[in-house]
């Protein structure tokens, strides 16, 4: 049974005690820029060219702006009122009072040229409070899937999401990945005892830690198989047309040692690994490997 600490409400105070770190962390490192780049380059060649957009479980907003600038109407959903009022003082000013009315000009942001709307609004992806049929493409980006330890949750949520969709819609989901996370934490040492149990289920939660002596350093998470996440979305109806990495073969970069490394190298030596990222991400190895995993799929 779950801990207290593994509930959804304690992935809502988490997150309100986040600051901009959910702002910053797309901006910041090789890893970071690859997993935005890679999945706004993914939604330029899959979305529709205007409509309504839902951000489920958008945090921060980063990609609400982006979405915005591209000339949708955004709806940015997130748990967290902390992260939701970080994406308004991104964005300018708007009331964030859940009843998604609250629409604020995007254009404060510098890149952004198109002036559309986001509304914020502050809800759960397990039951979205949004009417059916709604959306002409639907986002779930960078985890919020699996910040729900319960497998019933997680297959509501899809169910939400598809419900939300108008009838053959987009609906683009990013997961993270078991593989990466457990290649990651063997090479910056953390949690390594735990991670033959981890391995076995992918909950990287209170009950694995404890048993292990190591403390939560993140917040409750389940951690995808690629498989998993191709079974969950057809669960809900979707059909799954990609799965894709989007650190892939860089995904080592999440740890701070490696990091360094990438901080050294010339312009050019970056522009081939932003290739060789690209080139080998639709690998099912290399998806199932990223410490992200993204989802194309139809309603
Ligand atoms: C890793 S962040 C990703 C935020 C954003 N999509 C991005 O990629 O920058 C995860 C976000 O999911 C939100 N979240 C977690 N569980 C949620 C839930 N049940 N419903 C809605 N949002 C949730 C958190 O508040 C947080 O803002």
């Amino acid at each position: 049974m779950a801990d207290l600490r593994d509930t959804i409400e304690e992935t809502q105070a988490f997150y309100d005690e986040y600051g901009t770190d959910e702002w910053d962390r797309l901006a910041t490192g090789i890893d970071g820029a690859l997993e935005f780049s890679e999945t706004v380059d993914t939604l330029a060649s899959t979305l529709p060219s205007s409509g309504r957009v839902l951000d489920a479980g958008g945090g921060a907003g980063r990609y609400s702006r982006w979405l915005a600038a591209r000339g949708h109407d955004v709806t940015l959903l997130d748990l967290s009122r902390g992260q939701l009022s970080v994406a308004v003082d991104r964005f300018g000013d708007a009331d964030i009072d859940g009843d998604g009315d609250s629409g604020v000009d995007a254009d404060t942001a510098a890149s952004v040229d198109t002036v559309s709307t986001v509304s914020p609004v502050q809800g759960s992806i397990t039951d979205l409070g949004l009417p059916a049929n709604t959306f002409d493409a639907v986002c779930c980006l960078g985890g919020p899937l699996s910040h729900l330890l319960d497998e019933g949750d997680r297959v509501q949520a899809v169910r939400e999401l598809r419900r939300v969709a108008k009838p053959n819609a987009q609906v683009v989901v990013s997961v993270m990945g078991l593989l990466g996370a457990v290649q990651l934490y063997l090479l910056s040492g953390h949690n390594v005892a735990a991670l033959p149990n981890l391995l076995k289920h992918g909950d990287y939660d209170s009950a694995l830690l404890k048993r292990h002596g190591y403390e939560n350093e993140f917040t409750a998470t389940h951690f995808f198989r690629r498989d998993e996440l191709e079974s969950l979305l057809a669960t809900a109806g979707i059909q799954v047309e990609t799965v894709r990495g989007l650190e892939g073969l860089a995904s080592p970069f999440h740890a701070d040692h490696i990091q360094q490394v990438g901080g050294e190298l010339t312009d050019d030596e970056r522009q081939a690994l932003t290739d060789v990222v690209a080139r080998t991400n639709d690998d099912p190895i290399v998806a199932d490997l990223s410490i992200h995993m993204l989802a194309v799929g139809r309603a």
